[in-house]
């Protein structure tokens, strides 16, 4: 855990020379197979937490479906899934920083022990406006898991108990992370180059939010 925790490091290597339109992307920072290995991480620490019990595992698509395909299918404890549709982020690549429910729950979750599944926590606004629409709803307990954890853009305050990696300031993409809808199913992950959104010059979230 620590060593991933510790960078999001850029293994920048033969994934990036596999064909041309990886020129997209400045960096190929993950494989399959290393988010796979990550995923049996996690499920491990959950099934261990929620050992004896069921959990409601929510998933906010669209992001979070590799991802949590990839963890449930390693976990050890009973569950049911169900999905909400947020958004925060629309078509471009900052966050409009104001979430719109598209699909609320189909299960009832009062009384259950929940576990939120995101691909990327970036601002937190997302997580916090969820954990707050979910207690209105008299849930037993309501715990986070995310993939990325972009924590230097942090500005909510919200508590991820359970994070694959830490991720710097850059726009990410693939294994269920888009842009403008594009790139959800690359097996990696990926920085996108500038000339992806037609600039010169990269942006990240926070150089392009004021
Ligand atoms: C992304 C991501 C989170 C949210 C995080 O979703 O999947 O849900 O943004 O941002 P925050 O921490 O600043 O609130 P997005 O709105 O891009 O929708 P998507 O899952 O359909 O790609």
């Amino acid at each position: 855990m620590s060593k991933r925790h510790s960078q999001f490091a850029h293994t920048a290597g033969s994934a990036c020379r596999l064909s041309s339109w990886l020129s997209a992307f400045y960096t190929c920072c993950y494989v399959l197979a290393f988010f796979l290995c990550v995923c049996r991480e996690l499920a491990a620490e959950i099934s261990r937490d929620y050992a004896g019990r069921k959990v409601l595992c929510v998933g906010l698509l669209t992001g979070c479906f590799v991802f949590l395909s990839d963890l449930l299918r390693s976990l050890l404890v009973a569950y049911e899934v169900d999905f909400m549709v947020v958004s925060s982020y629309g078509s471009g690549t900052t966050s409009s920083g104001s979430v719109k429910m598209k699909k609320d729950m189909s299960i009832d979750p009062k009384g259950r022990d929940v576990l939120i599944i995101e691909d990327l926590i970036d601002t937190g606004k997302t997580l916090e406006w969820i954990v707050a629409h979910l207690k209105t709803k008299g849930v037993e307990s309501v715990r986070l898991c995310c993939l990325l954890d972009k924590k230097e853009r942090r500005t909510a305050n919200v508590h991820v108990d359970y994070v694959g990696f830490t991720c710097p300031d850059e726009f990410v993409v693939g294994y269920g992370m888009d842009f403008a809808e594009q790139y959800r199913c690359l097996p990696f992950v990926g920085v996108l180059a500038p000339h992806a959104y037609g600039a010169s010059e990269p942006i990240t979230q926070t150089n392009n939010s004021a």
